[in-house]
C-alpha cells in the first residue's frame, strides 16, 4: 500500500510518501524567509508561492522514495482547516494527480493529522489523551479508540503559537516566534517578569488574548520608562506561564480520562520546555508518551499519509 500525502494548509507545501505504513519520504518547502519580510503569513502569498514550489517538492518527494505516481494507492490531501488559498492549492494537484492516474483521492483534517503524528515512530495504545497546540489550535482530545475523537477542550480565543507569535514581534524577534522565544527563554530566569494567570469558563477550554495583551503592554510600559526588557528572563518567564497553563488542565484531564498514552502534535509540540514536561509528567502517571520526531511537529505531509494509513486500516476491519 503506497500512500502519496499533500499538506498545503498554511505556508509549507509538503509531500510524503508512505510504503506498508513507513513513511519513505516527507519533502517540506518552507516559506519562513518570504513571509518574515512582511511579520506573518500573507495569505495570498502563501498560496502563490505554493503554485511556484509544488512541481519540484513532489519531484523530490518521488525521487527520495524511488516510487513512480503509477505505483502509488492512494492520495491523501489535507482538506481543512487552514488558509482556504492554500489548501485549494494542495487539493487541486492531489485531484489532477488523482484524475491523470486514476488513483483514488482523499481530503483528510489537519488536526486530526497532528494528533497522528505522535504515531508514525512510536505506536499508540489506547485510550490517547492528546494535546493539539499549533499557531490556530490549543485543544485537549480524549481518543478512546482509533479515530475516535472528543474534544473535551478548546480554544477560546488566541491560540498558543498565535500568542508566541504575536508577542515575539512585538518583542522584535520576527516571525516564527514560537521557536525564538523557546532558545531565548532557556537562557533566562525564572520568575523576573509577572503575568496573570487567565481563566476560562470550561475546564479545559484555554484563552490566550490575556496573556498576549499582558505581554505587550508590559513591554510597551518598560520602554515608556526607557528601561529596556531582559529579552532571556522575560521569555522564559512568559514561557513558563503559558505552558504550565496549558500542563494544568492537561494534567486535570489525564486524572480525569486515566489514559493508557498521552501525546502532543502541532508546531508548539517542537518547543524543547513542552517536550521536557511532557515526559515527565508522563513519569508520574505511569502512562506511555509519544512525542513526534521534530520533522513531524510543524506542518507537513508525513502525519497526513500516516492518518490516511489509519483510515485504511479502519475501513479494512
Ligand atoms: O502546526 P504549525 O506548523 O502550523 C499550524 O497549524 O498553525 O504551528 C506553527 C506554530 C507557530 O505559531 C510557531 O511559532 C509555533 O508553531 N512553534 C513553536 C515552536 N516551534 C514552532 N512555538 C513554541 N516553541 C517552539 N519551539
Ligand atoms: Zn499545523
Amino acid at each position: 500500500m503506497i500512500i502519496l500525502a499533500i499538506e498545503s494548509s498554511c505556508d509549507e507545501f509538503s509531500v510524503a510518501i508512505q510504503k506498508d505504513g513507513v513513511i519513505i519520504s516527507n519533502i517540506i518547502s518552507s516559506q519562513i524567509d518570504e513571509h518574515t519580510k512582511h511579520g506573518g503569513v500573507v495569505p495570498e502569498l502563501a498560496s502563490r508561492l505554493h503554485v511556484q514550489n509544488f512541481n519540484w517538492v513532489l519531484n523530490d518527494a518521488l525521487d527520495k522514495s524511488d516510487i513512480k505516481m503509477e505505483q502509488v494507492d492512494e492520495i491523501a490531501y489535507t482538506q481543512k482547516p487552514g488558509l482556504i488559498g492554500s489548501l485549494i492549492i494542495g487539493q487541486l494537484v492531489a485531484k489532477t494527480l488523482g484524475d491523470y492516474y486514476n488513483i483514488p483521492v482523499k481530503g483528510f483534517d489537519h488536526i486530526q493529522g497532528h494528533i497522528y503524528a505522535a504515531n508514525i515512530e512510536s505506536k499508540f495504545v489506547y485510550p490517547v489523551l492528546s494535546l493539539v497546540v499549533s499557531g490556530g489550535h490549543t485543544q485537549i482530545i480524549y481518543i478512546k479508540e482509533p479515530l475516535n475523537f472528543e474534544v473535551i477542550g478548546t480554544t477560546q480565543d488566541d491560540a498558543v503559537g498565535e500568542c508566541y507569535d504575536k508577542v515575539a514581534r512585538v518583542l522584535g524577534l520576527g516571525y516564527p516566534g514560537g521557536p525564538k522565544i523557546d532558545k531565548l527563554s532557556l537562557l533566562g530566569e525564572s520568575g523576573r517578569y509577572d503575568f496573570p494567570k487567565i481563566k476560562t469558563e470550561g475546564m479545559y477550554d484555554f484563552s490566550f488574548s490575556g496573556l498576549k495583551t499582558a505581554s505587550i503592554n508590559l513591554i510597551h510600559k518598560v520602554r515608556q520608562n526607557n528601561q529596556t526588557i531582559h529579552l532571556e528572563n522575560f521569555c522564559r518567564s512568559f514561557q513558563e506561564n503559558a505552558m504550565e497553563t496549558i500542563l494544568t488542565k492537561f494534567e486535570l484531564a489525564i486524572n480525569d480520562k486515566k489514559p493508557a498514552t498521552i501525546c502532543v502534535g502541532g508546531g508548539v509540540s517542537a518547543n524543547e520546555y513542552l517536550r521536557k514536561r511532557i515526559f515527565s509528567i508522563g513519569k508520574v502517571y505511569n502512562v506511555n508518551v509519544s512525542i513526534p520526531n521534530m520533522e513531524y511537529c510543524t506542518d507537513n505531509a508525513a502525519m497526513i499519509a500516516e492518518l490516511a494509513y489509519q483510515y485504511i486500516q479502519i475501513d479494512k476491519k
